[in-house]
């Protein structure tokens, strides 16, 4: 393997497994620069590293110069991947904030390489909210994260905290380093969440989408090296940086969205789940109770934007669309993909524990004309893998 890779170590317990990631990454024959918080070096030292890595380990930022460079600058620039394991609560919450007050974190927030992060602490810290939303953050903005474990831990207690083992972080660092750029050159646009229709200033009527799916999609298409344009309804979850990013409120908003953007792209995949009836008299002030009468609202149907889009497809796109069932999954999807004209539809069937609305997982069947393809439940990081592999297959037997 001819990779630069940087391991940082922070100061768990676990740093001393480190040491056996070093080798192994060292062994498949990658340069590794090895550098230790002041903390981590209280409990592993330099001279293990240096014997393992063959490379002069950095501890301090400002104190040591390896030859004349900017040391935390010149590591970054070189670095093919950069690993933190363990890394503790403390430097997460660095990492997340963009903190560099050290030459692991300088190094981290210096660096365009992929950040692959291994935590490892006590159980409480790691369920504890402000680490939850710092690992959000980092998973937001893309970084890749590897465990961690349940079983013993350091404080004497059993749970969730434990670093992966080495070989699940070698195995991980090796598929970032492997990972293909065969969406390189293509243009795709993804929506993403909920719509919403207001019935009066405060009240709206909309679904439970958080935008995972399509964030999961804009990112992984991202790394793969596609120009990622990405139009999302209300969510709180962050959408990734590096998309050029439209935000809409209802159904109409996305419709003209769409309408404006679809002509200039390669391939379009609709995660969103925008609302298919909208009020027909939104009232432009708070509606008021009406004494204990009955209030009748009445709806009209929304525009379908897939079907929209699909009356405007060029020969050489792909359209890719969704699909959320309770109920004859498998003969609505395939109806869908009929009659919203796409290429591809992704069946999720959302009464089904682990898929759908707001999880982290998803379970779904990819449908196209021709065949059908099973994935079990898996992260939606990973359906968003497979869900480019298929549509790329696709794109590259689209007629020209
Ligand atoms: O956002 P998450 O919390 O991660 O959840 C992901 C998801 C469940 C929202 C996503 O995986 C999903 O299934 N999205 C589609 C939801 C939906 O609207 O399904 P549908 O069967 O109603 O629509 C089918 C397709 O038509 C979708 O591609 C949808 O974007 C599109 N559509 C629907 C209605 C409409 N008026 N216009 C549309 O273009």
């Amino acid at each position: 393997m001819e990779a630069n890779i940087i391991v940082g170590v922070s100061g768990g317990i676990a740093a001393y497994k480190a040491a056996e990631l070093v080798s192994s990454l060292v062994k498949l024959g990658a340069n590794v620069e090895v550098i230790l918080t002041p903390n981590a070096a209280q409990l592993v030292t330099p001279a293990t590293f240096e014997a393992l890595s063959h490379n002069p380990v950095r501890v301090d930022t400002f104190v040591q110069k390896i030859s004349r460079e900017i040391g935390h600058v010149a590591l970054a620039q070189r670095a093919d991947l950069m690993i933190v394991a363990p890394a503790t609560a403390n430097t997460m919450a660095k990492l997340a904030c963009g903190i560099a007050d050290n030459m692991l974190t300088s190094t981290a927030l210096a660096t365009k390489a992929p950040l692959l992060i291994a935590p490892a602490m006590n159980t409480t810290m790691w369920e504890a909210e402000a680490t939850q939303a710092n690992l959000r953050t980092l998973l937001a903005r893309g970084a890749h994260i590897v465990g961690p474990d349940s079983g013993s831990l350091a404080c004497g207690t059993v749970g969730s905290g434990r670093m992966s083992e080495p070989t699940e972080i070698v195995a991980e660092a090796l598929r970032l380093l492997g990972r293909k750029s065969d969406w390189e050159g293509l243009n795709v646009l993804i929506t993403a969440g909920p719509t919403r229709e207001h019935l009066d200033p405060v009240r709206f009527m909309s679904n439970e989408s958080s935008g995972k799916m399509g964030f999961a999609l804009a990112r992984a298409a991202m790394e793969r090296g596609a120009k990622v344009t990405l139009v999302a309804g209300p969510t709180t979850e962050t959408p990734p940086s590096g998309a050029v990013l439209t935000r809409v409120e209802s159904t109409l908003d996305l419709l003209s969205a769409m309408e404006a953007l679809c002509d200039a792209q390669d391939v379009i995949i609709q995660a969103a789940a925008p609302a298919d009836y909208r009020f027909e008299a939104p009232s432009g002030k708070k509606l008021k109770k009406n004494g204990g009468e009955p209030l009748t609202l009445k709806l009209v149907e929304n525009p379908d934007v897939a079907k929209a889009v699909a009356a405007r497809k060029k020969d050489n796109q792909t359209l890719i669309g969704f699909a959320a069932e309770t109920d004859d999954a498998l003969a609505n999807a395939r109806r869908k993909l009929t009659d919203k004209g796409l290429d591809m539809i992704v069946l999720n069937d959302v009464t089904r524990k682990g898929a759908g609305f707001g999880t982290d997982t998803n379970i779904a069947t990819l449908i196209t004309r021709r065949d059908e393809t099973e994935c079990p439940l898996m992260s939606k990081r990973e359906l968003a893998e497979r869900i480019l592999d298929a549509a790329l297959a696709l794109h590259t037997i689209q007629p020209k």
